[in-house]
């Protein structure tokens, strides 16, 4: 039988859920929550959806399903998220987990106590390299972990006519850059080391001060053409560089940046061990580039044959039939989808495959510490048991 599945959200992310839940073959979208039930009806009749709800809450009473994504915007995920616990549902949450500290440990307490499954979509850990990568590290290939590098590009938010929801603190959260997209390059490194950030050192800036704000509503990612504009001030940051230490002795830096023209998704993670090195580019996720001092640098490509038997149940295809973020995606439920099959409501979140609300819990601590940092201008450490 298969896991019966309801979406809340219907933007840009909703819908990639949609898809990915029913790649996965074991689980089925069986109702979708809008924002008003026209999105809901619309979003339900192009990807055959039986049931749709205007309000999300009438879908917490639905018997038949079994899981939630959360795919709204930021704010609501607390609300939402909680909601659904107490309904007695496994919820999987869009990320950030909450916009506050206080908000993600509320949510993990009472997760436990409901004991559903939950976690939170950190999906590029769930890439096969990734998972090579992992592998790598974890047999010692690399030697000890020294540096953890990289950045985080996009270019989506680069003129002042761009426009989201993402750049309100009240919708978004305190930080932007970084709890959007700085957030899965901090996972996914941590995933790969299993070493944990310990300290930051955060330089942020917010450099398109203003930004022109569609009076027509438009949907993430979309390029904004309309002539009617307002101007709305904005205090979020649009980039960052954090200095990072970790718990295992490595330090590193990140660069974040939703303002850097012709880089789209470009998240690149680049680790330097004492006997190798080797980078990581979502955008060519298909490559792991392996680096010797004493012979020939080494490019391994995602072939079932040639990679660590714990990364190839992350590949679906043989070499060369590329993998990217839908299948990212994929990978992540159908191991939120075996926990639910399991009924392990397991909080254990480096052994378990996927990101857990502890993890987003403690991924909220970290961009706590980020902020702090900036305010104050010093390293700070991160607060996980406070
Ligand atoms: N994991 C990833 O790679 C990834 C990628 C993109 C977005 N996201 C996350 O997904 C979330 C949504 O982002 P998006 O880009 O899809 O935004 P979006 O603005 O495109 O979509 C959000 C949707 O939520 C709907 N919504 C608002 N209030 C609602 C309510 N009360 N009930 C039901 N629906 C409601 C909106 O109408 C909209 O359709 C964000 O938290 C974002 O961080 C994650």
């Amino acid at each position: 039988m298969k896991i019966k599945v309801g979406i809340i959200g219907t933007g840009f992310v909703g819908p990639a859920h949609i898809e990915a839940v029913e790649r996965t073959g074991c689980a089925e979208v069986v109702a979708v929550a809008g924002s008003n039930v026209e999105a809901a009806q619309r979003t339900a009749r192009q990807y055959g959806i039986a049931r749709a709800y205007g309000d999300y809450r009438e879908m917490l009473q639905d018997p038949e399903i079994q899981c939630i994504h959360n795919c709204t915007p930021n704010h609501l995920h607390f609300s939402i998220n909680r909601d659904i616990i107490l309904a007695g549902k496994h919820v999987l949450s869009e990320k950030p987990l909450g916009t506050s500290r206080a908000e993600t440990e509320e949510l993990v307490r009472i997760a436990e106590e409901a004991g559903v499954v939950n976690g939170v979509c950190f999906n590029y850990r769930h890439y096969a390299m990734v998972q090579h990568l992992r592998a790598m590290i974890a047999d010692g290939r690399l030697g000890t972990i020294r540096l953890i590098r990289g950045h985080y590009l996009q270019d989506w938010l680069s003129k002042d006519s761009d426009y989201n929801w993402r750049v309100h603190p009240q919708l978004g959260g305190r930080s932007r850059a970084v709890a959007d997209i700085g957030s899965h390059w901090m996972d996914t490194v941590q995933f790969v080391t299993g070493q944990r950030i310990t300290e930051v050192f955060a330089d942020l800036a917010t450099l398109l001060p203003t930004r022109r704000r569609a009076k027509q509503r438009a949907a993430t990612f979309a390029e904004t053409s309309a002539p009617d504009f307002e101007e709305v001030e904005v205090h979020t940051e649009d980039y960052a560089t954090l200095l990072l230490r970790f718990d295992g002795g490595a330090v590193g830096t990140v660069t974040v940046s939703q303002i850097t023209p012709g880089r789209k998704n470009h998240l690149v993670c680049e680790i330097d061990g004492s006997d190798a090195s080797a980078m990581w580019d979502q955008e060519a996720s298909e490559r792991l580039w392996i680096g010797h001092r004493d012979g020939p640098n080494e490019i391994v490509m995602a072939d079932p044959a040639l990679i660590a038997a714990s990364a190839r149940p992350f590949l679906h295809y043989p070499g060369g039939h590329n993998q990217g973020w839908p299948d990212g995606l994929k990978n992540l439920m159908l191991r939120f989808y075996e926990a639910v099959r399991e009924g392990a409501a397991s909080t254990d979140t480096q052994s378990c495959g996927f990101a857990t609300f502890a993890e987003g819990h403690r991924m909220q601590c970290v961009i706590d510490a980020m902020l702090e940092s900036h305010a104050r201008r010093q390293w700070v450490s991160v607060a996980y048991d406070a």
